[in-house]
């Protein structure tokens, strides 16, 4: 294959991922938000497109038949009509540019509030850390209060305030298909309307170099038609499955006597650190690893024995487990549901 055919290959490959991947493509938007940057967007990309045209037009022009006229006689009349061209394509692009800011400008301060906050909006506060997302679901009952990890599960239709915080570096919050990016600074809170019109998943991604692992700081929003959000909140706020047989009850007393329960909780046994993601509801993750790594026996030994080789610079450091001692853990986190 010759160069070209390979760089031809690359650049077609790329396009088309990006177009196919949707769930994560600010071109595909479900919610107003997304709607209004897509059409900003596209408005962007369209003028510019044309200006880009007259602009290289115009350029040929010049070269082609414009260098030749203005050989044949530069007279004053040619200098004063060159002089007058030239500022009206000034004004032309300084108009164009504040039209393009007052766009921008619109768009940004729709997005950022409603009009007044909604009766029936759900207030989630989202904790940046390195490198994860802690979701906080605020109730005015606090027993109904309930917090999850990298997974941001949302109800369709209803307007979502987001409370970015972070507990050490500035991060960002981007959900390209709902919303656009907001910064998460460390000591200040920052808001964020989402309101997702469809049920369906869609990916983010921490979108402001925060250390090593920035790429693998990744959270899915999953958004749920209002009953199964509900079906869903229930389920969470329940403590964690209690075990009952001889292999899962090892498993579980391997979890508290190693030092997961430095970082790690599991509501309805004695783990109840807050260092690292709750582990009460495992099982039901789709990802682990700030969702780099998927939620299989394997990635999971792995990952505990050394998540260090999965993502390099984590907080979670290496456990010396015996064989049978993994395998009763392992056994006890799957049916953390
Ligand atoms: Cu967090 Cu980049």
């Amino acid at each position: 294959m010759t160069l070209n055919a390979r760089l031809a290959a690359v650049c077609l490959s790329l396009l088309t991922t990006s177009c196919y991947y949707s769930n994560h493509n600010a071109l595909h938007p479900n919610s107003p938000q997304a709607e209004r940057i897509k059409d900003l967007y596209w408005i962007m990309f369209g003028i510019c497109a044309v200006v880009f045209v007259l602009v290289v037009g115009a350029w040929a022009w010049a070269f082609g038949v414009g260098s030749k006229r203005a050989e044949a006689r530069v007279d004053a009349r040619t200098q004063s009509t060159l002089r007058r061209n030239v500022a009206i394509a000034v004004v032309i692009t300084a108009l164009i540019l504040v039209g393009l800011m007052v766009a921008d400008y619109a768009v940004g301060r729709a997005n950022s509030s409603y009009s007044a906050t909604p009766r029936n909006a759900l207030t989630i506060k989202a904790i940046g850390r390195q490198w994860w997302w802690e979701f906080v679901y605020e109730d005015s009952v606090a027993s109904r209060s309930i917090s999850s990890a990298n997974e941001l599960h949302i109800p369709t239709g209803r307007p979502i305030l987001i409370k970015n915080e972070s507990r050490d570096v500035i991060h960002s919050f981007w959900v390209p298909a709902l919303q656009g990016k907001k910064d998460m600074l460390p000591g200040y809170t920052t808001t964020l309307w989402l309101r997702a019109d469809r049920p369906g998943i869609y990916e983010g991604q921490c979108a402001e170099y925060c250390g090593h692992q920035h790429a693998k700081m990744r959270l899915t929003v999953i958004a749920h038609t209002p009953t199964e959000f509900a079906r869903w909140y229930e389920a969470s706020m329940r403590p964690a499955v209690q075990p009952t047989d001889s292999i899962t009850k090892r498993g579980q007393e391997v979890f508290l006597a190693a030092q997961c329960v430095m970082c790690h909780s599991i509501r309805g046994t004695d783990a109840a650190a807050k260092l690292g993601p709750d582990l009460t509801h495992i099982a039901s993750l789709r990802k682990i690893g700030a969702n780099s790594i998927p939620n299989t026996r394997g990635h999971l030994a792995a990952w505990i024995l050394d998540a260090q080789s999965l993502k390099p610079g984590v907080r979670m450091p290496p456990n010396q487990l015996s064989p049978a001692d993994l395998n009763a853990l392992l056994a006890y986190l799957e049916i953390l549901k």
